[in-house]
């Protein structure tokens, strides 16, 4: 069953790119697209490459390492249907960011 963690505060978020945080053994990044916060795994199914380190273009953040794009807010490869990376369910409160694992 999953469980809220506390990850930080949204002051301390990066308003443009990602950041990424171990939560529950878990390398998540979170990305601000338009002030809403977005969840999802931080490791490129490719080769592994840590998307928290990506371009971010609206919703869709560029890998670093060889330009595949995902978007934030689904986890699927644009104009894909299939889930590629795992996404999570961000709550904030006041200035306090946590998600569900
Ligand atoms: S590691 Fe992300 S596209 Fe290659």
């Amino acid at each position: 069953m999953p469980q809220r963690y506390p990850v930080t505060s949204l002051a301390s978020l990066p308003t443009s790119g990602g950041q990424a945080f171990t939560i529950a053994g878990r390398r998540i990044a979170f990305f601000n697209v338009g002030g809403k916060i977005h969840a999802m795994d931080d490791m490129c199914p490719h080769a592994g490459a840590p998307l928290s380190d990506g371009r971010l273009n609206g919703c869709v953040v560029t890998c670093p390492w060889h330009a595949w794009d995902f978007d934030v807010t689904n986890g699927r490869m644009p104009g894909q249907n299939e889930d590629c990376l795992k996404v999570y369910p961000v709550h904030v409160t006041g200035d306090q960011v946590e998600v569900e694992v």
